[in-house]
């Protein structure tokens, strides 16, 4: 039996394997530039994120309608239910749908479809987490914001930022990150990926977010890792895909021992597990095979994911 967890760090757009990808191409007459879904899966090699982002937003071109967006969902939650996963805050990426003439509301009813059901069918609570894309201008993340409105408190929980880093940094969201504050939702955001540990400081200061994604170059600066540790910040890393993205050498040059060393609040997790080569079981797995992780450290990191979790203290008594 797998560890019981909560992922809290996971774009559901990037849980979409070759055979769905195709399968959702035939169904929409999308034309996708490969052959087969083998094919498809041997472009996998990534030199850093932007290459990685390339591929995910030409593949995202076959999700069209609400039954794609269930059905993508539907199909993460049934792996992480094997996976050991008992909650997970899911982001997705609205503005990469709706520049495509997707409906924000077709996307946001298909998700909420699978997730509302997922407690029944599969033993997940859930939460949903919109990411703007850091790379567009904050114009367009307000516009986004206001028209998800209406889902706030309902199908959404909290917003987070993602996308290209480096040249983004947070501070350029600080208004809309305003709003969201004010409209009571979570604040996440991807800092300290590819960006160095002064994004994490400004994701900290300026937006004022309670989890950091990624965060890993945050070991560069010890007086940022003394403060995430006093106000136990929660960490969420993804050991994958910093190996695929080439933020890290190899897994066994991984941070994340030292990361618990320090005290940080770190969590597994598996972003974006169809292009990664794994879902965050294998994360675990391969932690704890290329890092010598203890089963004390595997679990104090699944004790982490739930004390990281925007659940309320009875449903994370529950949960775990
Ligand atoms: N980093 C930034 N943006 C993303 C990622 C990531 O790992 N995955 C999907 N969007
Ligand atoms: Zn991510």
């Amino acid at each position: 039996m797998p560890i019981p967890k909560a992922e809290l760090h996971l774009h559901i757009e990037g849980t979409l394997e070759p055979e769905l990808a195709f399968a959702l191409a035939h169904r929409n007459g999308v034309d996708l530039p490969y052959s087969s879904p083998e094919q498809l899966r041997a472009a996998y090699a990534f030199d850093d994120l932007q290459s990685f982002l390339d591929l995910y937003y030409q593949l995202m071109d076959v999700l069209r309608t609400e039954d794609d967006f269930t059905e993508l969902a539907e199909a993460y939650l049934t792996r992480a239910a094997a996976a050991g996963v008992r909650h997970a805050e899911i982001f997705f990426d609205p503005q990469a749908h709706t520049a495509r003439g997707v409906e924000l509301d077709d996307v946001v009813r298909g998700l909420s479809r699978a997730l509302s059901r997922a407690g029944e069918r599969h033993g997940i609570s859930t939460r949903l987490i919109m990411c703007f894309l850091r790379d567009l201008p904050q114009e367009s993340a307000l516009a986004t914001f206001e028209a998800a409105r209406p889902w706030f408190g309902r199908a959404i929980s909290g917003v987070g930022l993602d996308s290209a880093e480096v040249g983004h940094p947070p501070a350029k969201f600080a208004d809309v990150y305003a709003l969201a504050r004010e409209a009571g939702l979570h604040l996440v955001a991807h800092a300290g990926e590819e960006g160095g540990p002064e994004y994490v400081r400004e994701a900290l200061d300026v937006l004022g977010v309670e989890r950091i994604d990624h965060g890993i170059r945050s070991m560069e600066d010890p007086e940022l890792v003394k403060e995430l540790v006093a106000r136990r910040v929660p960490l969420t890393v993804c050991p994958f895909s910093n190996v695929r993205l080439r933020c890290v050498d190899t897994l066994a040059d991984h941070p994340l021992p030292a990361m618990l060393e320090a005290g940080l609040v770190a969590t597994v997790n598996s972003d974006d597990p169809a292009y990664f080569g794994g879902y965050v079981d294998e994360n675990f797995a391969g932690v704890e095979r290329a890092l010598g992780l203890t089963e004390d450290q595997l679990r104090l990191l699944a004790r982490n994911s739930f004390e990281a979790s925007f659940l309320e203290d009875d449903e994370e008594r529950r949960a775990a």
